[in-house]
């Protein structure tokens, strides 16, 4: 039996702040309080730093093949960099390919998965096409392989996206289980019809991809979607949600009394369309869906979270290098849409957020550990400090600064979203279920590490 402790530090979770002592045994956490860690055989001095609980990002693309190529992280270099950045549990998605079944897109990502993942890893299984046939594999999706999470597409038309009465059936079904459907919601044949304008208009720069897809292609596939939840009585999590006027809509189905769950990511509240603008095709690092907002949206999103309308923040970590950019070289609408962003989203939060008092401690904490976890089937093995939980710690130093760089980052990308911003606070020392797994800047799992999340229905 290995044990482990870890004294002096201040131990954070999304309700409470206190000093304590951690006694881990083997891969859980044995014990929190004062004198715990008689007979550790290693003690972690963790005086002056914060200990949250290891990170979980509910929204990364991990050798995802899209748009005519593949995000350059696979699940090795994907999660070494989230775990230096202190995200020790991630959830990919697998993608049905079209014309063939759930399992076989599932089966795809788990041997991408296995062998290499350094970090825990869950699946929410993309629904690309739902049929009869499809239908009928929801049942041992959730019973058996530990899927509980079901997300569309209602954008990227003729490739991923999924029909309002396909969406409809796969809420019913998905009920039956007590799994949850989670949407991408812009307006696809809007935004498909936007784009070909710019196109034939010979508007052919990155910054034609924001402005093919304006807020309100966001808000009327969020408002449908949220009406589609509602009339069916379903729950419903939004992805990657980045706009007031999208918030606007779960605020007007908060009015009506209807929960619905919200995601957004760590770019849609820190940087802004202005970027699209910079010369010689630099705009295109950060062409995503739905795009970069303005300030005055990154405003209503930290609001969000304040007021609860937001529940989760992830990163939509799909990162591609300036080379697989440079498709889109000629026509915006070919540039492969995601970028590099797994890494950093805690200390992002923390140095933006918390220090800049936008948010709390323990909201942090809530947003990037434990309310991933509870929507999610992990709680409370994941996402929370607690006598019994999985031993997934990070030890993080408030007051070290440092510099964002593609120089110093471990993510397989070229370029950061963040290139020379300077943040304080740094992840220092993470435990994943009890094991070290990056000390002294280095990475000391073995490939493979990462155990597969199987997880259980929560609604
Ligand atoms: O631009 C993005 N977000 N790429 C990844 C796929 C998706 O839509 O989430
Ligand atoms: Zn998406
Ligand atoms: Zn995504």
């Amino acid at each position: 039996m290995t044990i482990l402790g870890i004294t002096n530090g201040m131990l954070v979770t999304a309700s409470e702040t206190s000093h304590a002592d951690i006694l881990i045994e083997d891969d859980k956490i044995k014990a929190i309080g004062k004198d715990v860690t008689k007979g550790a055989q290693k003690i972690i001095d963790a005086q002056g730093k914060y200990i949250f609980p290891g990170a979980i990002d509910a929204h990364t693309h991990l050798d995802l093949p899209f748009m005519g190529t593949s995000s350059s992280d696979d699940f090795l270099t994907g999660t070494k960099a989230a775990l230096f950045g202190g995200t020790t549990s991630i959830i990919d998605f697998a993608f049905q390919t079209q014309g063939k079944s759930l399992h076989e897109g599932l089966e795809i990502w788990h041997k991408k998965a296995a062998g290499l993942s350094l970090a825990d890893y869950g699946f929410h299984m993309v629904v690309t096409d739902f049929n009869d046939d499809t239908s009928k594999e929801i049942e041992n999706l959730v019973t058996r392989e530990g899927i509980t999470s079901f997300k569309t597409f209602m954008a990227y038309k003729n490739a991923l996206m999924i029909n309002d009465r396909q969406m409809i059936g796969l809420m019913n079904e998905v009920k039956k289980y007590g799994a949850l459907v989670s949407v991408h919601a812009e307006n696809g044949d809007l935004a498909d019809s936007l784009i070909q304008q710019h196109r034939s208009a010979g508007f052919l720069a990155p910054e034609y991809h924001a402005k093919s897809r304006p807020p309100i292609v966001e808000a009327e596939a969020t408002g449908r979607a949220i009406d589609l939840a509602y009339l069916g009585d379903h729950q419903l999590y939004i992805v990657h949600l980045t706009c007031e006027s999208a918030l606007n809509r779960v605020r007007e189905a908060c009015k009506r009394n209807q929960r619905v769950l919200v995601e957004t990511c760590v770019q849609y509240l820190l940087l802004d369309d202005s970027l699209y603008k910079r010369p010689n095709f630099e705009g295109a690092k950060w062409v995503m869906s739905p795009p970069l907002r303005t300030t005055e949206d990154q405003h209503a999103l930290w609001s969000g979270i304040e007021q609860g309308l937001i529940q989760t923040v992830a990163t939509d970590h799909c990162p591609f290098c300036l080379k697989q950019k440079e498709l889109g070289k000629n026509d915006f609408s070919k540039i492969p849409n995601g970028a590099p962003g797994i890494e950093h989203r805690v200390e992002l939060m923390f140095s933006e957020g918390v220090l800049k008092k936008r948010i709390s401690l323990n909201t942090l904490v809530e947003v990037c550990c434990a309310n991933p976890a509870k929507i999610f089937g992990l709680y409370p093995k994941k996402g929370t400090l607690a006598v019994g939980a999985d031993a997934d710690i990070v030890i993080f130093d408030p007051y070290e600064k440092h510099t964002i760089s593609a120089k110093t980052h471990h993510m397989n990308c070229d370029y950061s979203a963040y290139e020379g911003w300077e943040v304080t606070g740094r992840v220092k020392c993470v435990l994943l279920r009890g094991q070290i797994a990056i000390e002294n800047g280095q990475c000391l799992l073995k490939n493979g590490f990462g155990k597969y999340l199987a997880r259980k229905p929560t609604f």
